[in-house]
């Protein structure tokens, strides 16, 4: 009996070793930093996880270090310094795919955390796809917390039915409005400073060239300067005619707040958006505001995965442990997506708390065709990234279709995306 009782214990102590995990059963203290750009605005979801992680490490300082801009622009910059000076921060912010591939693991600056998802048993828990992009046949990279659609258009509602329109289906739909918009004092789509000209592009260029050949080209199997390539141009500088002309200027809050405040009909911005107008705004999704692939890429959903990783040489690794532990958890990850815009990177997430925006791009997620984003890490490394910007700059003045294909292939070229 006595027996039995002991080994009983024992195979209890052991199940609760394996569920909480050993990074968990140590009583840590410490400071932990995490880095990443979600400052002010976009604050509130990481404060979601950095309060579940106070309570279940109440001794461990953390600092949360965050660089202001969207999409990372200043972020990695201060990154990059800080890797290549031999001081990372714990763990800092990275898109999964390229951005984290292409660059930090093939700089051999990560730590392998093949473990963590084990002893976490996290190997089933994301979708197939995105593990590949986190991973190589060397080990996993980083753990995701969510999933955000780029490929979306946003409005609202009681806006387009004052002006007599609806949300475009097509960049023809958006065309037949824009001109009477623009009569009318309105700005037909609301542009902010140039990584959102990136993003824009990259909406616009699915809608142009479509979904297999937006593969084909990170592929190296379609030349940015094909005749479909060309395509994509034209039509960005045919819908960047119905932008603002103080862009360069704004921050993507502010372009969205000029769709708020009926100065603007339309938006395209990766869901993020979402959270800031359901989580700062305090919008009802649907009859607050709405949303719509954007025009020409119905059925389509461009994604990106932000992640975090664990640098080698961080100053505090257990920490860290702990903290990518709460990351891809089924409850860190239902604590910070409800608030951020996105959809959990998990397969089994409660979906009955998320609101109507996020419970309509889980079902899309579930249906539509999955490409990857350029502007957010997916398919290009920082290399192609960097000089885009520079292609970008050099359209926005020059407006040449022709001269930026060309351009974007020599750069495709030059960082191993084409031959
Ligand atoms: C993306 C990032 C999102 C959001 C957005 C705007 O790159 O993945 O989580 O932060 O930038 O800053």
């Amino acid at each position: 009996m006595k027996k039995t009782i002991v080994t009983a214990c024992i195979a209890m102590a052991a199940m609760l070793m394996f569920v909480s995990g050993p990074t968990q059963a140590k009583d840590l203290s410490g400071q932990l930093e995490i880095f990443s750009w979600w400052a002010g605005d976009e604050g509130p979801a990481l404060q979601a996880l950095i309060d579940l992680y106070k309570k279940q490490n109440p001794k461990v300082e953390l600092i949360n270090a965050t660089v202001t801009g969207g999409s990372g622009v200043n972020a990695k910059a201060v990154l990059k310094t800080r890797m290549l000076g031999g001081e990372p921060p714990d763990s800092f912010q990275v898109h999964a795919g390229q951005e984290l591939i292409g660059t930090w693991v093939q700089a051999d600056r990560m730590e392998d955390l093949t473990f963590l998802f084990k002893e976490q048993g996290w190997m089933n828990s994301f979708p197939e796809g995105l593990v590949k992009l986190i991973g190589t046949d060397s080990g996993i990279w980083s753990v995701p917390v969510n999933i955000h659609r780029s490929n979306v258009v946003w409005y609202i509602p009681a806006n387009l039915e004052k002006w007599g329109i609806k949300a475009p289906t097509s960049w023809d739909d958006f065309f037949a409005v824009a001109p009477k918009l623009k009569e009318q004092g309105i700005v037909p789509l609301a542009l902010a400073q140039n990584w959102t000209a990136n993003h824009l592009w990259e909406s616009v260029a699915l809608a142009a060239v479509g979904p297999d050949n937006w593969d084909a080209l990170w592929a190296g199997k379609l030349a940015f300067d094909s005749a479909e390539g060309v395509k994509a141009w034209e039509l960005f500088g045919k819908v960047l005619e119905y932008t603002n002309d103080d862009a360069s200027s704004l921050s993507w809050q502010q372009a969205n707040d000029m769709v708020v405040d009926g100065r603007a009909a339309f938006n395209v911005m990766g869901d993020w958006a979402a959270g800031y107008m359901s989580t700062t705004k305090k919008l009802a999704p649907g009859s607050g505001f709405g949303w719509a692939a954007s025009p020409g890429t119905g059925g389509e959903f461009m994604f990106l995965a932000d992640s975090f990783g664990l640098p080698k040489g961080a100053p505090n690794r257990d920490n860290v442990l702990a903290w990518l532990s709460i990351l891809g958890s089924q409850e860190g990850s239902d604590a910070f997506n409800p608030l951020k815009g996105s959809i959990s990177a998990r397969t089994d997430s409660d979906l009955s708390k998320y609101n109507d925006y996020a419970k309509s791009a889980s079902a899309d997620f579930g249906k539509d065709r999955i490409v990857g984003s350029l502007a957010h890490g997916v398919t290009a490394n920082e290399g192609f990234m960097n000089d885009f910007a520079s292609v970008m700059e050099m359209f926005l003045k020059s407006g040449d279709a022709a001269a930026a294909g060309k351009a974007a292939q020599q750069i495709a070229v030059k960082n191993g995306i084409s031959k």
